[in-house]
């Protein structure tokens, strides 16, 4: 995997809003996928500037979600749908149309979850996926031991998640719901461009297990290591815990610049 450190949160949000520009400049209805969580905002501030001042047309681009809360009752402003509506479709000013996620209200959630699989497939995949981390390393909700080969399927959070997430419910670790939606690790390897992007140090121990350490489902972001295209943004401090930090900062200074991320 390429690993490119930035200096800041800013840096790492505008580096991969024009790769998602360059992308849509190629292919104008290219599917997106969005992660949530704080880490990921200020790449789609980025992206809502570029829009807003012409600099891109995102007017055809489609966005899929990577995970879902089950339970939460629809319209909920923490159902990561409401998120995602509210961060990235409406600063883009995308149509709810163009926008598909897994249903974390249905009753046959297994349904739901191989029906999402599908209508991945069919919508021809997708470009670029947007990843956070979790401090345990997850990406999207899979959990440490998710299977490396997994689909999009229910899962059940740690309690270290739960804790994590419980800022965005009041400070309430028990509204945060147990159970969740979340594309598999295979199904996020399907993706033709995983970019993870991971700020501040308490991801740094993440990363380095998720960079240097071995591929391993204890570490689920480690699966990235069998992408043949995936790039981790990194800000110095979360970067700080990489013994190869000074050779991917070489790297990244000598990369020719036609070759984008
Ligand atoms: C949640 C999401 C992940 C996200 C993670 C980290 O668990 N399901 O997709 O990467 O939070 O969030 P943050 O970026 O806020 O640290």
């Amino acid at each position: 995997m390429e690993v490119v450190i930035v200096p800041d949160a800013t840096a790492g949000g505008e580096l991969i809003a024009e790769t998602i520009a360059s992308l849509l400049s190629r292919k104008p209805d290219a599917l997106l996928g969005v992660a949530t969580g704080s880490t990921p905002l200020p790449i789609y501030q980025a992206l809502a500037a570029k829009v807003r001042s012409g600099a891109v047309d995102a007017s055809r681009a489609r966005v899929c979600q990577l995970d879902e809360y089950v339970g939460l009752p629809v319209g909920h402003p923490e159902s990561y749908r409401s998120v995602v509506l509210r961060e990235v479709i409406e600063p883009l000013g995308l149509s709810e149309a163009s926008f598909m996620g897994p249903d974390g209200a249905a009753e046959d959630v297994q349904a739901a979850c191989e029906a999402y699989d599908k209508a991945l497939a069919e919508a021809g995949g997708v470009d670029l996926q947007l990843l956070g981390i979790g401090t345990d390393g997850h990406i999207g909700f899979n959990e440490p031991c998710s299977s490396l080969a997994s689909r999009t399927r229910i899962k059940t959070l740690t309690e270290q998640t739960r804790v994590d997430n419980a800022r965005f419910f009041d400070g309430d670790t028990e509204q945060v719901p147990r159970h969740v939606i979340t594309q598999g690790i295979g199904t996020i390897l399907e993706s033709r461009h995983p970019i993870l992007l991971a700020t501040g140090e308490g991801k740094a121990d993440a990363v380095a297990l998720t960079v240097e350490g071995p591929l391993a489902s204890v570490v689920p972001a480690s699966a990235l290591q069998l992408h043949p295209h995936a790039t981790v943004v990194v800000d110095e401090a979360a970067a700080s815990k990489l013994k190869l930090a000074d050779y991917f900062r070489a790297t990244y200074a000598s990369k020719p610049a036609w070759q984008g991320l």
